[in-house]
């Protein structure tokens, strides 16, 4: 089950026209975009996205165009949401959301490979039909490839120490799944010494990053989707780590006027265009209750603002 997170929340700082047209970035399960769909009203349009099939077929039994309400899913990558909506004919939109990361269904299934919990062939996709597999780039990158994606997707300090443990491993034979490999990292950082979390958490963040291209995606999203925003329209962005809030939050920042002075007196505003404003100036995160519930939630933080003046 995928309990869709800050459900209320997102939903408050998306919707501004129930008759208006939405886009979700991140299907999964669809757990966001049905309470979407419900709150709209005849005329509301909502077009999903996401690479994974599997969850395009999954919401494709849940979600059903009915009393004057339509959807539409589509399986593609949204880092290539402005081309997707030009073939159906949308130019600006109302709202978009994205829920980043991981759905539990992925996580949770063994053999997608994203788990140092259950042993299956590294894989990682998000979108099965393409790409390399984590296990390919885990084989056949150099030490340096390698110790830089776990540095900079994974934030990981060992980085150097796993890159040079994974080579020796594979020189002895190819490292074929998900539990050898978080075996291999365990190993290089020494052992568990009672920390909460696994030892091989950053590194696989980092190789999922990696495989599935996420930065880059995000900020091609964002850069080309601000820009077919009506006035008034809301992005709205769940992140769950910390180099994910990073880029969102400079992004948007970016957009936000801030005032300088100037030398002769006056101020002038200062932001790349179209601007925004900030919805809330701190991002939110999970309210109590839902961190108890739904532990996924924890790590959340939701940006969220108005493009327009
Ligand atoms: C956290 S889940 C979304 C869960 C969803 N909001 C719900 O409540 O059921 C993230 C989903 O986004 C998809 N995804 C991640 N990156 C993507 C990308 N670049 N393009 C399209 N879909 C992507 C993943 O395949 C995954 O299904």
């Amino acid at each position: 089950m995928h309990i869709p997170v800050m459900l209320n929340e997102c939903l408050e700082a998306l919707i501004t026209d129930p008759s208006g047209i939405y886009v979700d970035g991140t299907l999964g399960n669809g757990g966001h975009s049905a309470e979407i769909f419900l709150q709209l009203k005849a005329g509301g349009r909502l077009i999903g996205f996401d690479r994974d099939l599997d969850a395009i077929e999954r919401v494709q039994q849940k979600l059903k165009s009915g009393e004057g309400k339509h959807v539409e899913l589509v399986h593609d990558n949204y880092a290539n949401m402005t081309g997707q909506l030009d073939r159906l004919g949308i130019d600006k939109v109302d709202g978009l959301l994205l829920d980043l990361g991981v759905s539990s269904f992925q996580l949770d299934l063994a053999e997608r490979g994203f788990s140092f919990q259950q042993d299956a062939p590294i894989d990682m996709r998000m979108d099965q039909q393409s790409g390399q597999t984590a296990g390919e780039l885990v084989n056949t990158a150099s030490e340096q490839e390698l110790a830089d994606i776990i540095y900079r997707f994974g934030e990981e300090k060992a980085s150097r120490r796993i890159a040079r443990a994974i080579v020796e491993a594979r020189e002895k034979a190819r490292i074929e799944t998900t539990l050898q490999l978080a075996g291999i990292v365990e190993r290089a950082k020494g052992g568990r010494k009672g920390k909460k979390t696994h030892p091989a958490t950053k590194t696989f963040q980092a190789l999922r990053m990696a495989v599935n291209d996420e930065l880059a995606g995000i900020e091609q999203v964002l850069e080309t989707m601000i820009g077919r925003m009506k006035e008034g329209g809301r992005i709205v962005v769940l992140t769950f780590h910390s180099l994910e809030d990073r880029l969102v939050k400079q992004f948007f920042s970016r957009h936000v006027p801030r005032e300088e002075s100037l030398q002769q007196g006056g101020v002038r505003r200062i932001f790349e265009e179209p601007p925004a404003k900030w919805i809330s100036k701190k991002p939110l995160i999970a309210t109590d209750e839902e961190q108890t519930a739904n532990p996924r939630s924890r790590s959340a933080k939701l940006r969220a603002v108005e493009v327009g003046v």
